[in-house]
């Protein structure tokens, strides 16, 4: 089977476009899963709900949580955004019932999902929605040894935006190193952080994504028109213009 797992849209319409444009120029892609924080920060959080809406599986993110109920720990310029996202999803211009759908849809986002050995969360399998788990965490053994007991042989999560690849023992790659090339599974436990959709922060401004078989995977980047969403994020008086100016950077 070949799932296209995304993850961290965050509002971004044209970025979450160009992914699903991508795959569906991709062969055989018989899934798509996305792994939580559909809103927050980006200007269309109605539109990307309601494409995710399509999705095969959705997980909850931190800030798909913050919109149900109150953003914790937030920086001030993602809690202005939270509220902001929340009073999009409560409008009404088109006087349907997409709004309580949309919350409703919201409500029932899983926080883990299980296939055999496949596990989706958002943060980590210790901490489905709030836990990060950075690159640099490959200095702090302990850590990465306690979350890989708790998966069962692959896990993938998002989070961070940054993608890569955990192997159990300490290793971590970078899709730099994967670029062009299949990684192919090995019989080491991984962690598989696929990057963000609508806010990458590895320094690249592309979308990040990955097609998952069921023994490989690949990493795909894709280029969207990011002055597009930057101006709509300009526009915005409630979003800080800081979460454009890093869609430019990729950072
Ligand atoms: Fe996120």
């Amino acid at each position: 089977m070949k799932r296209a797992i995304l993850s961290d849209i965050h509002g971004n319409l044209e970025a979450l476009e160009a992914v699903l444009e991508d795959i569906s120029n991709k062969d055989d892609i018989d899934k798509i899963y996305c792994l939580g924080d559909v809103i927050g920060y980006g200007p269309n959080p109605r539109e990307c709900l309601d494409l995710v809406r399509n999705f095969d599986l959705c997980i909850l993110g931190n800030h798909d949580q913050a919109a149900l109920f109150d953003p914790e720990g937030f920086s001030h310029g993602a809690e202005q955004a939270i509220f902001w996202t929340r009073n999009q999803l409560e409008a009404n211009p088109d006087k349907d019932a997409k709004v309580s759908e949309r919350w409703e849809y919201l409500c029932h986002l899983p926080r883990t999902h299980l296939e055999g050995d496949f596990m989706f969360v958002h943060g980590s399998a210790r901490n489905p929605l709030n836990e990060y788990v950075f690159p640099e965490d490959v200095h702090n053994p302990k850590k990465l040894e306690k979350i890989f007991a708790l998966v069962p042989k692959y896990c993938f999560q998002g989070h961070t935006h940054v993608p890569g690849v955990f192997v159990d023992g300490g290793k971590f790659k970078s899709p730099v190193q994967l670029v062009g090339q299949r990684y192919e599974f090995t019989p080491e436990k991984i962690m598989v952080n696929v990057g963000s959709v609508g806010q990458p922060r590895d320094g690249d401004p592309r979308s990040s994504y990955l097609i998952l078989e069921d023994d490989s995977l690949e990493f795909c980047r894709v280029q969207y028109d990011v002055q597009k969403t930057v101006d709509k994020i300009f526009a915005t008086d409630e979003l800080n213009d800081s979460q454009g100016h890093r869609l430019l950077d990729g950072k």
